[in-house]
């Protein structure tokens, strides 16, 4: 866990700089002409999942020279200190066990010396025994009619992961249960929300790790004073009103009966929280079983990332490969391209997962880094993508590595809508690495009755340098089992990342800052006296006291 080496001096780091310099701008194509098995020995499965990345510019010796990287800077030894309850969050003094919330082997875990799995337990119990009653109607609001909206507070880790895995089950969902998500401080997206419900048969959760949040607090405030003002009274908030937190102190100053509160634990990071009761939302609207279900695809996908060697480890392979382009070929970006609508919301969850965790320029021990860390990720759901920002993926100035992810099987009967969808997602990753030449666009316009100075004036346009790396992705199947398994597959992957970078992971001081000042601000605005600012913040604070 402590690589105190800096990474660009490693025996690996420099040798992988050679090895970029020896094989330059080698085309994909040619690796592909060199190996006809490369599609075989460049892909491998795990936990359900098959990862296709032989469109990657890496040969086996590449390969090797980036496990031996990972082997040089610890992921092993880090690995085990994570899953042995170590406290790896070295600058909040913390052990990080998301692992242990899907720990389905009946083995103990232990944080200095106790096992937490009697409490992780209990609590999925809880969770479960409270998603039935709701969902079989024996959870009634206060005048007896069945929950049919389900309104979740809460923001960052409180938020994307249970929103983006309600839509992604959104076809194994509970018929009755309306599924509402509701993060922004911005009135208009808690008024939206209440604008669509009932009180009498509304559930809120509020989830927040330390309900202090202020964005969650200031939306469960207004929250229940809407429920109040619909007629129902203090007794009825029992019924309506539940709370997801590690701190119960504040959830009983909220007004929330302790009894009516899911708990977690320090040891479960925001971003790494859909596991917990932070997952009520998902137990809710897929049940007990399908909850369940999605815990044992992120387990199944633990025990692979412990138990494979590194040369055929999924998320090994995955955060090696975005070190590689980050770190050799300038690449500042990562796209996304879920070929799954239902996965809309997986590029924005992916966003607070890589960047909130390894979005660092200091490593863990406080020195700056010696290289870039993590790229900004972003994407939109395939084949929406394709009509607006592949342009730039194909023809843009940036190498973009991109991660196709697609379902085989769908969970609708638009079976030719389905093949579409996979066709397109398949052949965007030939295109990209395959482009186009110039000769075969001449030969393309000259059979279209083009010649002379019209057709080559448009023949640089029509390019497509190609050799643009992507990795496929390929679940059975969008059920909350692959579910898991993908979700856990990323989280490790951004671990075996910031091993390599030597960043901690687990931490998140740069959101720290803007929160400090904009409650100052946020007192000047209500009036309170000026503070000091330089002259565009004071200049924005004044239009702003201007128009309230
Ligand atoms: O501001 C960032 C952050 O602390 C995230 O890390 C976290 O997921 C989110 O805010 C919400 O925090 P909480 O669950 O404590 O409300």
């Amino acid at each position: 866990m402590n690589p105190s080496v800096p990474l660009t001096q490693t025996t690996a780091w420099r040798a992988l700089a050679a090895h970029r310099e020896e094989t330059g701008d080698r085309p994909m194509s040619s690796l592909f002409a060199a190996d006809p098995a490369r599609f075989e020995r460049f892909s491998v499965r795990g936990a359900g999942l098959f990862l296709d990345y032989s469109k990657n510019r890496i040969d086996e010796r590449g390969l090797a020279l980036l496990t031996g990287l990972a082997r040089e800077r610890g992921v092993e030894a880090a690995r085990a200190a994570m899953f042995g309850g170590e406290r790896i969050n070295n600058t909040e003094d913390r052990a990080v066990l998301h692992v242990a919330l899907r720990n389905r082997s009946g083995a103990p875990v232990e944080v200095n010396g106790s096992d937490v799995m009697p409490a992780v337990r209990e609590v999925l119990q809880r969770m479960g025994d409270f998603a039935e009653a709701v969902r079989d109607g024996r959870w009634r609001g206060h005048t007896g009619e069945a929950i049919t909206d389900i309104v979740n507070i809460g923001i960052g880790g409180s938020d994307l992961g249970p929103a983006m895995a309600c839509q992604a089950l959104a076809a194994c969902g509970h018929p009755r249960l309306t599924m509402h998500f509701v993060s922004n401080i911005d009135g208009d997206h808690l008024a939206a929300v209440l604008g669509k419900v009932k009180p009498a048969s509304t559930l809120f959760i509020v989830a927040s790790k330390t309900f202090t949040t202020i964005e969650t607090m200031t939306n469960a405030t207004s929250a229940r004073r809407w429920f109040l003002a619909g007629g129902a009274g203090e007794a009825d908030v029992a019924k309506h009103f539940v709370a997801v937190s590690t701190n119960a102190e504040r959830v009983a100053a909220f007004g929330i009966d302790t009894a009516n509160m899911f708990g977690f634990w320090d040891w479960v990071g925001g971003r790494y929280s859909m596991w917990s009761a932070v997952g009520l939302p998902i137990a809710l609207f897929v049940g007990r079983d399908g909850f369940e279900a999605m815990l044992d695809g992120a387990h199944a996908m633990d025990r692979h990332f412990v138990e494979a060697p590194l040369e055929r480890n999924m998320p090994v392979i995955l955060g090696l490969l975005g070190v590689w382009y980050r770190g050799f070929f300038g690449s500042a970006s990562v796209s996304i391209a879920p070929y799954a609508q239902a996965l809309a919301r997986l590029p924005a969850y992916l966003q607070q997962l890589e960047m909130e965790s390894n979005g660092k320029s200091v490593t863990r021990h406080g020195q700056p880094v010696d290289t870039p860390t993590c790229p900004v990720i972003w994407g939109e759901p395939g084949t929406n993508g394709q009509h607006a920002f592949f342009q730039l993926l194909h023809q843009g100035t940036d190498l973009i590595p991109v991660d196709f992810i697609a379902a085989l099987k769908a969970s609708h009967g638009l079976a030719d809508h389905h093949r579409l969808l996979l066709a397109n997602c398949i052949a965007q990753s030939k295109a990209l690495m395959v482009g186009k030449s110039a000769a075969e666009v001449r030969a393309e316009l000259s059979s279209a009755g083009l010649a002379g100075e019209a057709l080559e004036a448009l023949v640089p346009h029509r390019v497509f340098p190609g050799n643009r790396p992507s990795n496929t992705l390929l679940l059975p199947d969008l059920s909350p089992r692959s579910l898991g398994a993908l979700v856990a597959l990323y989280e490790h992957k951004v671990f075996v990342q910031s091993v390599i970078w030597g960043v901690n992971a687990f931490d998140q001081w740069g959101v720290e800052l803007g929160k400090q000042i904009a409650t100052r601000i946020a007192a000047e605005l209500a009036g309170g006296p000026a503070g000091e600012h330089d002259g565009s913040t004071l200049g924005l604070i004044t239009a702003a006291r201007a128009a309230s």
